[in-house]
């Protein structure tokens, strides 16, 4: 299917990503001390039905020998980067930082984002992380146009994020999204030189995406067989928008969650 979306589906586009928008907000409200990681999908789920959308995420395979992932929402707690798991023993606890990332289907289209919350008090290093992660998704996000090239959108946030010294995520990278949950092109967070020197153009959209560690890029996957941690242990952010390209920028597909 083609990559360009038409001007109807971009219509519908945004109809989900108000949903989704506002089903996150929700659950950022909610995600505070005591509340349990399953009590927050069961959220995600309930509200996405209660507005006619459906999870994107449960039961998705990323390739076809991975277990299907198992709910609506990933929820990635401090040193867990992305596709952290939803368990009743898995509590939110004071001083957590935890990255909400959701997914839905609407009208036949697929919309995706994620925030990442503080939860009580934190050090200052980890509220600078959530903060620079959040702008540097904006920087990427301030390059993106007809004409320029998907690389441009890494290294304006490689520009933004290296001098302060955090480990971007290399081994998971944002994507084109709406006829499925992941399509082409591959959007890497950081400057690649042997990436293909794609055009965006009008009417991709694209799910923008970056990860970000307070010590190493380096990640490895835990037993579950889906969730993502730093290989340093230090903990991580992640935001993501869906926007759809225009001739002379974006247009936001999925608002930024009142918080
Ligand atoms: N939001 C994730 C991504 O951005 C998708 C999660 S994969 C799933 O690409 F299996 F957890 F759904
Ligand atoms: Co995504």
């Amino acid at each position: 299917m083609s990559l360009i979306k038409t001007a109807q589906e971009i219509t519908k586009l945004k109809r989900g990503g108000v949903i989704l928008s506002n089903t996150l907000g929700k659950i950022m409200r909610a995600c505070q001390v005591g509340a349990s990681t399953a009590e927050l999908d069961q959220l995600a789920r309930a509200e996405l039905a209660e507005r006619g959308a459906r999870p994107s995420f449960l039961g998705y395979q990323i390739s076809p020998n991975d277990p299907p992932y198992p709910a609506a929402l990933c929820i990635s707690i401090n040193d867990e980067v992305v596709h952290g798991q939803a368990s009743s023993e898995r509590i939110i606890k004071d001083g957590d930082v935890v990255g909400l990332d959701i997914g839905a289907w609407y009208e036949g289209l697929a919309t995706d984002m994620a925030a990442t919350v503080i939860v009580g008090r934190v050090e200052e290093d980890k509220r600078l992380l959530v903060e620079n992660t959040k702008e540097a998704l904006k920087r990427g996000l301030a390059v993106v146009k007809e004409g320029a090239l998907v690389g441009d959108i890494g290294a304006a946030i490689e520009d933004f994020l290296g001098p302060k010294k955090y480990g971007i995520i290399r081994d998971l990278v944002g994507h084109g999204v709406g006829h499925a949950v992941h399509e082409e092109p591959q959007i890497p967070n950081f400057r690649d030189p042997g990436a293909p020197k794609t055009e965006l153009k009008e009417g991709m959209v694209l799910a923008i995406e970056p990860m970000v560690a307070l010590g190493t890029w380096k990640v490895k996957m835990k037993d579950d067989g889906w969730t993502i941690v730093t290989a340093d242990g230090s903990p991580a952010a992640h935001f993501e928008v869906t926007i759809a390209v225009t001739k002379n920028g974006y247009e936001l597909i999925t608002p930024w969650p009142d918080s």
